[in-house]
C-alpha cells in the first residue's frame, strides 16, 4: 500500500472515530417505562409514563420526546406530545387508541425506543384479568353463602330432632353437613385461582418487559426481538443461570447487591420483578414458557 492510501485510510478512521465518539460523548440514554400498559381499551386515554437515564445512570431532565403510534393493519398514524413531569428524569404522554388492534409503537426522546406492540382490545370486551376476578368474587362469597346455609339447615335438624321429627331430622343433618362441605370446597379452589389472576408472572410479560424497562439497552439477549440501541454494557443474559432468589435482590437494587456495580435501580415492581424473573430462567424450575415465545 503507497503513502497517499495510508494517509487516506487513517484519516476515515480517525474520522469514524471522532463521530463515535462524539455520539457517545453526547450520550445515550435507557428509558424506563414505569408500567407496561396491559390492558388498553380503544377510546379510553391512558398516560404513559417513563424514566430516562442518561449514560444507563443518572435522570435527565428537558429532554423533548414525543410518541408515535401505528396501527399494525390499517397503518393509521398518531403522535402525542410528551411532557416534563418536573420530578427530575421522569415525563409522561397521554395517549387515546381510537380502535382496537395491535398498535406498533416507538418513544423518541433522547434517541429513538422501539416498545413492543400494544394490543388494544375493542371498548366492550372485558379485560382479559378483570373477568376472572369479577368471576371468582363471587364463588368466595357464594362458599360463604353455602356454609351458613349448611348451618341453618343443621340448626333446623337439632330444633327437628328435639322435636321428635325423627323422619325429617337426619335428611336435614345431611343436608346441612352437604352445604357445609360444599362450601369448604369452593373456597380452596377459588382462592388460588384468585391469587393467580391478579398477578400473572408470565414470560411473555418479562419479555415485554426485558424491552419496555431498558434492560436491551445494556444486556443482549437472543430470545427478545429488539433493534434500538444496544451497548453491551452488561453480561448476555441468553442463559444466564443465576437462582431466583438471588435476582429478586439483585434487581430490586443491583448496588445493594455491589456497591461498585454500574447497573441502575430501576425502580421494578415486586410483580415486574417475578416476570423477569420467569423470563430469564426459561424453562427451569418455574415451568413457565421458552425464552422465544
Ligand atoms: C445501564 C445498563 C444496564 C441496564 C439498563 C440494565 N443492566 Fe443489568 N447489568 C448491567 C451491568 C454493567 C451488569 C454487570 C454488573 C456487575 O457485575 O456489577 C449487569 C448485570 C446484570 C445481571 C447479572 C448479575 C449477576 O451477577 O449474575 C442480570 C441478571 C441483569 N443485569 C439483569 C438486568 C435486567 C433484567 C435489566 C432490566 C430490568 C437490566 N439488567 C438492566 C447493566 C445494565
Amino acid at each position: 500500500m503507497n503513502k497517499k492510501w495510508m494517509v487516506l485510510l487513517l484519516g476515515l478512521v480517525s474520522v469514524c472515530c471522532l463521530w463515535v465518539g462524539v455520539a457517545w460523548a453526547g450520550g445515550w440514554a435507557v428509558l424506563t417505562l414505569e408500567s407496561w400498559p396491559e390492558h388498553v381499551v380503544a377510546g379510553e386515554p391512558f398516560t404513559v409514563r417513563y424514566a430516562l437515564r442518561q449514560h444507563g445512570n443518572h435522570l435527565i431532565s428537558g429532554v423533548e420526546g414525543k410518541v408515535t403510534v401505528v396501527h399494525a393493519e390499517t397503518g393509521e398514524r398518531l403522535q402525542f406530545a410528551v411532557t416534563d413531569t418536573g420530578n427530575t428524569g421522569y415525563y409522561e404522554a397521554a395517549l387515546h387508541l381510537p380502535v382496537a388492534g395491535e398498535w406498533r409503537w416507538h418513544i423518541d426522546s433522547f434517541g429513538r425506543f422501539e416498545m413492543p406492540p400494544l394490543m388494544v382490545q375493542t371498548g366492550t370486551a372485558v379485560p382479559t384479568v378483570a373477568a376472572p376476578v369479577t368471576l371468582l368474587a363471587k364463588p368466595t362469597s357464594f362458599s360463604w353463602v353455602l356454609g351458613l346455609m349448611g348451618v341453618v339447615v343443621m340448626g333446623t335438624a337439632v330444633v327437628l330432632w328435639r322435636r321428635q321429627q325423627t323422619r325429617f331430622a337426619p335428611v336435614a343433618a345431611l343436608l346441612g353437613i352437604t352445604l357445609c362441605l360444599a362450601g369448604f370446597v369452593v373456597t380452596p379452589v377459588v382462592g388460588t385461582g384468585a391469587s393467580e389472576a391478579a398477578t400473572p408472572p408470565t414470560a411473555e410479560l418479562g419479555e415485554i418487559l426485558f424491552v419496555a424497562k431498558g434492560c436491551a439497552s445494556c444486556h443482549q439477549h437472543d430470545g427478545v426481538a429488539y433493534n434500538g440501541i444496544r451497548t453491551y454494557m452488561g453480561p448476555d443474559l441468553t442463559d444466564h443461570q443465576v437462582g431466583p432468589e438471588f435476582l429478586r435482590l439483585w434487581l430490586r437494587d443491583p448496588a445493594q447487591v455491589r456497591p461498585q456495580t454500574l447497573m441502575p435501580n430501576l425502580e421494578l415492581s415486586d410483580g415486574e420483578i417475578e416476570a423477569l424473573i420467569v423470563f430469564l430462567r426459561g424453562n427451569g424450575e418455574t415451568g413457565v414458557a421458552s425464552k422465544t415465545n
